[in-house]
């Protein structure tokens, strides 16, 4: 039979032979579930990251982004002054340099019927008037609350409410659309931060746990199939690799 090997250097396939002749069928099978976690890591490096200039097309499902199944992280900025979406910036670098996929926009810009497709949701939002939503972010708000939102039973979710501790609604837009998510069926990644004028720590220490608590997910989900492959692969054995990934 006439195989194709994937794009090694030209001793590589050898050097593996010589490897795989000297370890046990145990082994190789804890060598095959530890190539598919550095794998899907690494894939994930090279997922995508959808700026506002160069946001998808209104109806466009976010799972076209991800490759092997990974989920992408959806950013939603709602904002008047420009903090919360300096703040989802920030979100994202850090997520794409953690090797997460993004997909960053404005909820302005957002239609929010893809929020059924989507499995991460971050909401970034500020409260305006007298505990009302930025004007950008009132269609999103509206809809979420309408009879048309969607149950959102796989999708994972975290709010980071910006406000300022004067007005008598502190934070009300993000809180409200945090407790609106959950209604709907969605499941928090970390309890929603309210951020007072000065935001700027709260803020990292946000991003820090929901980015923390998203590859935890992850993690689970692939030790999930791998386990399942394992176990059906031989179920005799049934190798922990969790320490690995
Ligand atoms: C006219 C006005 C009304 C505001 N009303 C509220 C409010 O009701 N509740 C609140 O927590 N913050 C309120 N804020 C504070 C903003 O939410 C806060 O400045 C926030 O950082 C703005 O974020 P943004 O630039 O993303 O819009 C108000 C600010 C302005 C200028």
């Amino acid at each position: 039979m006439n195989v194709s090997l994937p794009p090694f250097a030209e001793t590589a396939p050898e050097l593996f032979k010589q490897i795989a002749e000297q370890l046990s069928a145990e082994q190789l099978l804890w060598l095959s579930g530890y190539s598919y976690g550095l794998s899907v890591a690494k894939q994930a490096a090279l997922l995508q990251v959808v700026s506002p200039q160069t946001s998808l097309p209104q109806n466009a499902p976010t799972q076209e982004l991800s490759t092997n199944g990974l989920p992408t992280l959806t950013m939603l900025y709602g904002t008047h002054t420009g903090n919360s979406k300096r703040v989802a910036l920030r979100t994202a670098e850090r997520a794409q340099e953690q090797g997460f996929g993004v997909v960053l926009e404005d909820m302005r810009d957002y239609a929010p019927k893809r929020l059924k497709q989507e499995r991460y949701v971050l909401l970034i939002v500020s409260t305006h008037g007298e505990g009302e939503p930025p004007m950008a972010a009132e269609d999103f708000y509206k809809y979420i609350h309408s009879p048309r939102a969607p149950k959102l039973v796989d999708t994972r979710f975290s709010v980071l409410a910006l406000g300022d501790k004067s007005y008598l609604h502190f934070c009300k837009t993000g809180a409200d659309m945090d407790a609106q998510l959950e209604n709907l069926g969605a499941m928090r990644l970390v309890p929603r931060v309210d951020c007072d004028v000065d935001f700027d720590d709260d803020a990292e220490r946000w991003i820090t746990s929901v980015l923390k608590a998203a590859a935890n997910t992850i993690n689970e989900n692939i030790n999930k199939t791998i386990n399942k492959t394992t176990n059906t692969a031989n179920p005799a054995i049934n190798l922990s690799i969790t320490h690995i990934l």
